[in-house]
């Protein structure tokens, strides 16, 4: 029997991995998905969506090892509506526990006319044999109107209608450009909870872009509505401007839960360290203002703010730091430190490394209590970072010494592996940073072109750490790379090095045509 209690819970479906990793500079590698899924899993993330199996052979073996490896989450993966798209969704999910399989075509009038250059009959047909294809697969499917929010009413209701007698037990109504308001988006759900008789068999989700930077508002205001499900990504990465951010629905819901009514499986506490790990994976830093997981979010300037919070924490904030798992950044380790103690901070911080890569990670630790006198949680997370992913890379850096000051030119001399070969060279620049990466062209060409090149110190002090990003562009595909050293040229290096590998890996991945064939 539900209870009323569960009428109210609210499923959270996390597509980070899909929609986020579509975004821009956003590409991860398998291992640093696997990475994002388990934190996902931890946090009590209901359904994971993994990726877009026919988009890339990468994009099919990262749902496949997520799949394999999840146990709790349910694993989503998302197809178009051809059997092509379906069954190759289904050959990536079917390892998984709780498989999912999400299917999606446009229903919007400027979209069958334009895009998908169909009448809107041939779109509802489409559309039912792929939910019955995919559900004589797999017992659980989603459908998602592309476009939904822009999608006429008696059409969207009768796709609705249809596509749960088809068998899918999830629709999902998408804003897909971000261009509804909240009041507008309430209704839409409220209509079709209103006329579509067979509403109850299924769950209705929202998926919300944020092009107007309305995508949470949407989605509390859908949950008002009756929506059980929302999609979103942690630090609202995604298309454009993003989708509904993880963080700020579940963190609204449980503030005003008396005002909203509604709450969520996540353990909040784990926020932070999700947030962390994304920025550091993808190279996209939070904006400091950021709600929930930016710098500020929890930092008081004004005196009389200062006063109110020493006084009594609840005169400025609505919640507690605590509750995201914000700890106050902490001194954590010296040069003497142990491994135990490292594992075991490693631990609060939510990494639990294998044998190798604790070693290698406590050497780099050793390297770096020699340089830096104090050691925070923020160096320990970048340098736990900086080792997994250097474990996949096609190229790595040997060695790099540079000259630079006054008297010019500035060189590079520059010792990398390609593939397991070691190459070396020399060039010069204007700077140590520009001679370092025209050595890497020289030993390794490439027409990307350079659109980011940013430094930020990770911790106070001038011997902090230099947290680089570095973000290349190479035939429409962006991508993003992060290091961090206390030398600012190993950095930058590195940082080059990261985005050139990641672009290797989406080379090979090319964007899915409206329709699969
Ligand atoms: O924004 C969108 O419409 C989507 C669908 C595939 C759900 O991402
Ligand atoms: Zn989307």
């Amino acid at each position: 029997m539900t209870t009323e209690q569960d009428r109210n819970r609210v499923i959270i479906f996390d597509t980070t991995l899909r929609d986020g990793e579509q975004s821009p500079g956003c590409s991860m590698n398998l291992e640093e998905k696997l990475r994002v899924a388990e934190v996902l899993e931890d946090m009590g993330v209901d359904v994971i969506e993994a990726g877009f199996p026919i988009a890339s052979n990468g994009d099919f073996e990262a749902v496949r090892e997520i799949a394999k490896t999840i146990q709790t989450s349910q694993v989503a993966g998302l197809a178009r509506t051809s059997r092509k798209d379906i069954d190759r969704a289904w050959e990536a999910l079917k390892g998984a526990r709780r498989p999912r399989i999400h299917t999606f075509i446009s229903t919007s009038p400027l979209h069958m006319r334009v895009k998908l250059r169909m009448e809107p009959e041939a779109v509802h047909e489409t559309m039912v044999d792929s939910v019955r294809y995919a559900r004589n697969l797999c017992e659980d499917v989603e459908w998602s109107p592309e476009d939904g929010s822009r999608t006429e009413h008696d059409f969207l209701c009768r796709c609705v209608e249809s596509a749960i007698k088809a068998g899918a037990r999830t629709i999902n109504i998408p804003d897909t450009v971000g261009y509804a308001v909240p009041e507008e988006f309430a209704a839409l759900i409220h209509m079709l909870f209103d006329r579509v008789p067979n509403i109850d068999k299924a769950v209705i989700s929202v998926h919300c872009h944020n092009d107007l930077g309305l995508a949470v508002a949407n989605s509390l205001a859908a949950i008002g509505a009756g929506a059980r499900q929302v999609e979103c990504t942690i630090n609202g990465i995604g298309e454009r401007a993003g989708n509904a951010a993880m963080e700020e629905i579940v963190m609204a819901l449980r503030t005003r839960r008396e005002k909203l009514g509604a709450y969520t499986g996540i353990k909040t506490e784990h926020i932070t360290q999700a947030s962390r790990l994304l920025s550091s994976i993808t190279g996209f830093s939070v904006q400091p203002n950021k709600a929930i997981v930016g710098a500020n979010a929890f930092a008081h300037e004004s005196g009389i703010h200062q006063d109110g919070v020493l006084k009594d924490a609840s005169t400025y904030e609505i919640m507690t730091p605590e509750s995201v798992g914000l700890t106050r950044s902490s001194l954590v380790m010296g040069k003497h430190s142990g491994r135990h103690a490292f594992r075991s901070k490693l631990k609060d911080l939510g990494y639990e490394l294998g044998e190798n890569e604790l070693e290698v990670a406590f050497g780099r630790f050793k390297d770096l209590a020699d340089k830096k006198k104090q050691i925070f949680d923020e160096d320990l997370v970048a340098l736990v970072g900086e080792e997994s992913r250097a474990a996949n890379e096609r190229i790595r850096l040997v060695s790099l010494a540079v000259r630079c000051g006054t008297k010019g030119p500035q060189t590079a001399e520059l010792e990398l592996e390609v593939d397991g070969v070691r190459k070396a060279t020399q060039a010069t620049g204007d700077g140590p940073v520009d001679a370092t990466f025209n050595a890497i062209h020289k030993l390794f060409p490439h027409t990307a072109q350079l659109k980011l090149y940013q430094v930020d110190a990770v911790t106070e002090g001038s011997d902090a750490q230099a947290g680089v990003t570095v973000r290349l562009e190479e035939k429409g595909k962006t991508v993003n790379g992060q290091s961090s050293d206390t030398d600012t040229v190993v950095s930058s290096c590195r940082a080059y090095l990261h985005a050139l590998n990641k672009l290797l890996v989406k080379r090979e991945k090319t964007a899915p045509a409206a329709l699969g064939t």
